[in-house]
């Protein structure tokens, strides 16, 4: 056979391109676009249907540990399968460290618990909590240049708030290596005095939490990682941005000419700060960080994501059961908002919702709907194989049905959470069919039974952080895949 798998008649949609092909497949690759390619071992039938590059979630949190008596829903089985049938084929979770733990060894045992466990292919950053010398003049250049080519650095937590010191010495690091640097931008000072004086006054209930990090304490810690940034000379990813006001910080460096990118994320689009104040704990399920703002704030992150302001769109998955003292029913005693895990799973539902409420309602084009969804995290992280269609590139393809009407409900998601916050949402456009590799692992809206294929991807360094006048490497060395 010359192909081992034929996608016949769908209309394809590339960041650039909308065209009609088949498209031909072999060795996991793509190796045909054209017409009558021939025999193949399979075909599938496309016609009516949209054929997408398969989506990239740059920021996912799988299996990450989240404070004592905490667990986060997922692990690699079911947070990548969750997002197979959200129609993505890579998504991009963190190794964090954990003061007093090596790098390496932080890396070493996220591969413990995601390889050979992944139903889509997996590329970590890494999270850098404890900078110490040995972190900073050698594990981080190492595993760097070993494909951990980003790293995020928050400053908010307990536990894995940087200083603005510590916040330039990491920066210098990317700077010395070519690494892409994403910064969690709230003000950890701000928040706990907010928070201390809220629980003061009685005010405990998840509501508080979007009270206790108002837009300011976004906009300054944007301000500041910015200006951080520019002192050490290196581009920047502001991730998940809630609001104007940060995205004005964001405009305002770009005007400069400074490399500042932003990421914006489904819940700053679709859910508010009243969806924190439902009876009793229901709050809870919406608790994430930045929170969601207003009206005013999800239309200006919509005039982000058609203006360029927002280069990647990503879900934050971050999961938790809700009925559970191990997710956001805190456990005994710990009643105030404080203590609820902040994160909501998502990964399943990021592209129905861009799809339906971006392009559906024509805010974006089809082909802004690729580049957000796929093929800007490719490019921003150096996933050289991936995010377009094209000969050459790896086989990861979404088929998607335009006209299927959807109402977002937990009974549909394959998560490991309790619920879905997005419950109740009509969508009109979803993933049929979700292709690794040129293997199928979702067919027709049904798990096409096929075992764990998904493989760990060591990147090169992001487009965005190559240096001035430096051509960045058409395709990965072999080897670079596990
Ligand atoms: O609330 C959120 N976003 N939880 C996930 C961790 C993070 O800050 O990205
Ligand atoms: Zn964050
Ligand atoms: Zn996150």
């Amino acid at each position: 056979m010359a192909y081992d798998l034929i996608i016949a008649g769908g209309t394809i949609a590339t960041a650039s391109d909308i065209f009609s092909c088949d498209i031909g497949i072999r060795d996991g690759v793509i190796v045909a676009l054209g017409h009558d390619l021939g025999a193949a071992s399979e075909t599938i039938d496309a016609a009516g249907k949209l054929v997408l590059p398969g989506g990239i979630d740059s920021h996912v949190h799988i299996a990450q540990p989240s404070g004592e008596g905490i667990v986060m829903a997922d692990d690699f089985a079911s947070g990548t399968l969750s997002a197979a049938f959200g129609g993505n084929t890579t998504v991009m979770p963190f190794c964090v460290q954990e003061k007093g733990v090596s790098l390496r060894e932080t890396v070493k045992a996220y591969h413990g618990l995601a390889d050979g466990r992944c139903h889509v292919d997996v590329a970590f950053h890494l999270v850098i909590s404890d900078p110490t010398e040995q972190v900073l003049g050698q594990d981080l250049p190492a595993l760097i240049e070993d494909g951990y080519t980003s790293f995020k650095v928050f400053m908010t937590y307990d536990g894995l708030a940087l200083n603005d010191r510590q916040m330039l010495e990491v920066m210098s690091v990317a700077r010395e290596t070519g690494a892409l640097v994403m910064v969690h931008a709230e003000n950890y000072d701000a928040i706990r005095f907010l928070t201390d004086r809220l629980e003061r006054g009685g005010q405990i209930a998840p509501k508080f939490h979007g009270t206790s990090r108002p837009i300011p304490v976004e906009r300054e810690a944007t301000h500041r990682a910015i200006s951080l940034a520019e002192l050490v000379d290196v581009p920047v990813m502001i991730v998940h941005v809630s609001n104007r006001e940060a995205m004005e910080e964001i405009a305002r460096a770009r005007s400069r000419g400074l490399k500042v990118y932003g990421e914006t994320c489904p819940q700053y689009l679709v859910l508010t700060e009243a969806d924190m104040d439902g009876l009793n704990m229901e709050g809870a399920k919406y608790v994430c960080s930045p929170p969601p703002r207003d009206y005013a704030s999800q239309q200006a992150c919509w005039e982000g994501l058609e203006n360029g302001i927002f280069s990647v769109f990503s879900s934050d998955h971050c999961p938790f059961r809700y009925d559970d003292p191990a997710g956001k029913l805190t456990p005994k005693g710990k009643t105030s908002f404080r203590w609820v895990p902040n994160g909501i799973p998502g990964v399943e539902t990021r592209l129905p919702i861009l799809f339906s409420e971006g392009v559906g309602k024509g805010r974006i084009t089809l082909n802004q709907f690729v580049a957000l969804s796929s093929t800007n995290h490719a490019k921003t992280y150096g996933l050289t194989r991936k995010g377009s269609i094209a000969i050459g590139m790896d086989a990861d393809i979404a088929i998607w049905d335009p006209q299927r009407e959807v109402t977002i409900s937990q009974s549909l998601m394959h998560h490991g959470a309790d619920y879905t916050p997005y419950e109740g949402i009509k969508v009109k456009g979803w993933p049929a069919t979700t292709i690794l590799r040129g293997r199928i692992v979702v067919r027709d809206g049904q798990a096409a039974g096929a075992p764990m294929q998904g493989l760990y991807i060591a990147r090169e360094r992001s487009a965005l952080a190559a240096p001035a006048g430096q051509l960045p490497t058409p395709f990965e060395p072999a080897g670079r895949y596990r």
